[in-house]
């Protein structure tokens, strides 16, 4: 059988380095996948021997999208090791930032980092305005910003665009390729938002950095609360952040969920073929609490799309393992594993040597499976434990087009999964802000739980394990003689991306391009449709250059 080595290097639109080498069959089907992170991630070693308390300042530089998680995690890691718990108006300052930014993750990620894999640009030049706006009204009432004279006034511009030669940042697509199924009145739709979330992504900076006093790399949390104090009693400032979400909520329901709704339409043969399908292992650690009764998002963990036997999150499960990834260590467990760089060379065409180590990505296991995580891991689980805030407006989402529950478990539904969860913490945000305004109403205006530092443990360990856009983020710390002894961070991303482990197991980037067919090898978007569905952060997974790493090529093929 005659095999081809495609190799797309690097992922673009996506955060970071990754690497992604499939081998297809004559019929061009893919058998066999890797997933490599081409970076070194050396915060962990920067990290030890510092004071506990400064800890997430330093962590945060990890990623410089995920920036405020990672601090989050970090302080909170402080806090458990030390069983301090930040008074309420701290934890609901920290929720509103945090649910901000999945919003705000989730609409640049379908918007500006993947719907060109769907939105073929080019089409959209054909477009009938009047019909464009026919087609989003029966999609929404009242459609974001879909009039006609709306919809002249973007197809002039793309028209410009092109008449100039300078598509900008819409060049380089495989536009023209076979695998779009978007009419042009459809494609036209997209663009339109495209743009607008342009601006929707600008606004929510600005509403996240009313408490966090910048983004990215936030300034505000300190072990034990928050120091946002005159921002949460400035009515002012509490007005604009509102302001600013009930826009964003407005985009969310009128343009976002509407466009996900006609995204599936158009590809519902590949999502009910399970295109992009992993392992169907998944798991949801569950967080934010709300009026101290109900989480935003459930935990739990499914095997092989057991969805009957639902089981809950236990973080004593999850070990590290680094068979196939260029580190060397003693120890599987996140509070003592080491993080000792231990590079091997490639093939010598290049490629990775995929049966010994290939990724700087280190590979999460629970209970020695790998597990994808994020909005597709947390909305399933949400609807099977009935969760009052999930269930209701997935079903809702689920009914109106046709989609069961395994139909999350796809290159789409991961989609899907991510603009109805931007639509429940939106929702979120509101109950949350109303809240911290009950609490200053009756002088609650504490933000911070004071400890005295010399007086806390010198010996402990703790973690902090949050649910993050892009799933499950653990940051494990042991404290000796009052400084860090040991960190390690285990990202969403460091899931998903992961490569082989102990027993040979794909990671789930790997397990959910196995059977993905190519119509044409040249041009892999089949591949990137997949690998973008996850929302890959690399350099939360890895980080610091490889300087002995190959120049980053562009994509090739190759016949092996
Ligand atoms: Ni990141």
């Amino acid at each position: 059988m005659s095999k081809k080595k495609i190799v797309i290097d690097p992922v673009t639109r996506i955060e970071g380095h990754l690497r992604i080498e499939v081998e297809i069959d004559e019929n061009n089907v893919v058998k066999e996948a890797r997933a490599a992170g081409q970076l070194f991630r050396g915060i962990e070693i920067i990290l030890k021997g510092r004071d506990p308390r400064d800890a997430g300042l330093i962590a945060q530089r990890i990623c410089g999208v995920c920036t405020n998680v990672h601090y989050r995690a970090s302080v909170t890691a402080v806090e458990n090791a030390y069983g301090i718990v930040p008074p309420p108006n701290a934890q609901i300052i920290r929720n509103l930032i945090t649910l901000s930014l999945f919003v705000q993750d989730h609409i640049v990620h379908f918007y500006h980092l993947h719907s060109l894999d769907y939105v073929d640009i080019v089409s959209a030049l054909e477009a009938d305005v009047k019909k464009a706006e026919e087609v989003a009204v029966s999609y929404h009432d009242y459609p974001y910003r879909s009039s006609v004279g709306h919809f002249s006034s973007i197809k002039e511009k793309l028209t410009s665009f092109v008449k100039a030669g300078r598509l900008g940042l819409f060049a380089n697509g495989y536009w023209g390729h076979d695998a779009y199924r978007l009419s042009p009145e459809e494609n036209l739709i997209l663009v339109n938002h495209y743009m607008e979330a342009l601006r929707i992504q600008t606004t929510l900076s600005k509403a996240i950095a009313i408490f966090t006093g910048k983004t990215p790399h936030p300034q505000n949390l300190v072990v034990g609360g928050v120091t946002s104090v005159a921002d949460m009693l400035n009515p002012q400032r509490l007005n604009d952040f509102i302001f600013i979400i009930k826009d964003v909520h407005d985009f969310i329901e009128r343009a976002y969920i509407p466009d996900m709704k006609l995204l599936v339409n158009a590809y519902k043969e590949e999502m009910k073929s399970g295109v992009g399908r992993g392992s169907g292992n998944f798991m949801a650690a569950g967080s934010y609490m709300i009026r101290g009764e109900e989480k935003i998002f459930e935990d739990g963990v499914i095997f092989d799309h057991d969805f009957d036997g639902i089981e809950p999150f236990d973080e004593k499960h999850i070990t590290e393992e680094m068979a196939r990834s260029w580190y060397k260590s003693d120890s599987n467990d996140p509070y003592s594993e080491k993080t000792e760089p231990f590079y091997t060379d490639l093939n010598e065409d290049g490629t990775l040597k995929g049966e010994e180590k290939y990724s700087w990505i280190k590979s999460p296991r629970y209970r020695a499976k790998p597990m994808e995580v994020g909005p597709a891991a947390r909305m399933i689980v949400g609807y099977l434990k009935d969760s009052k805030r999930i269930k209701p407006v997935l079903k809702s989402f689920m009914e109106e087009t046709g989609m069961e529950l395994i139909d999350l478990s796809s290159t789409i539904g991961r989609n899907v999964a991510r603009a109805v969860e931007a639509k429940i913490c939106s929702d979120a945000i509101f109950d949350f802000c109303s809240d911290l305004i009950e609490n200053i109403k009756y002088y609650d205006e504490e933000t911070w739980t004071k400890f005295d530092f010399d007086k806390l443990p010198k010996e402990t360990q703790g973690c902090g394990i949050h649910e993050v856009p892009r799933g499950v983020l653990s940051h494990f710390v042991r404290i000796e003689e009052g400084k860090i002894a040991n960190y390690q961070v285990i990202a969403p991303t460091t899931w998903n991306a992961s490569p082989k482990g102990e027993k040979g197991k794909r990671g789930p980037y790997e397990e959910s391009l196995i059977g993905i067919r190519l119509s044409d090898p040249s041009r892999p978007l089949e591949v990137l449709r997949v690998v973008h569905s996850f929302d890959p952060c690399i350099a939360c997974a890895v980080h610091i250059v490889n300087t002995r790493g190959k120049s980053l090529s562009q994509y090739r093929i190759s016949p092996v």
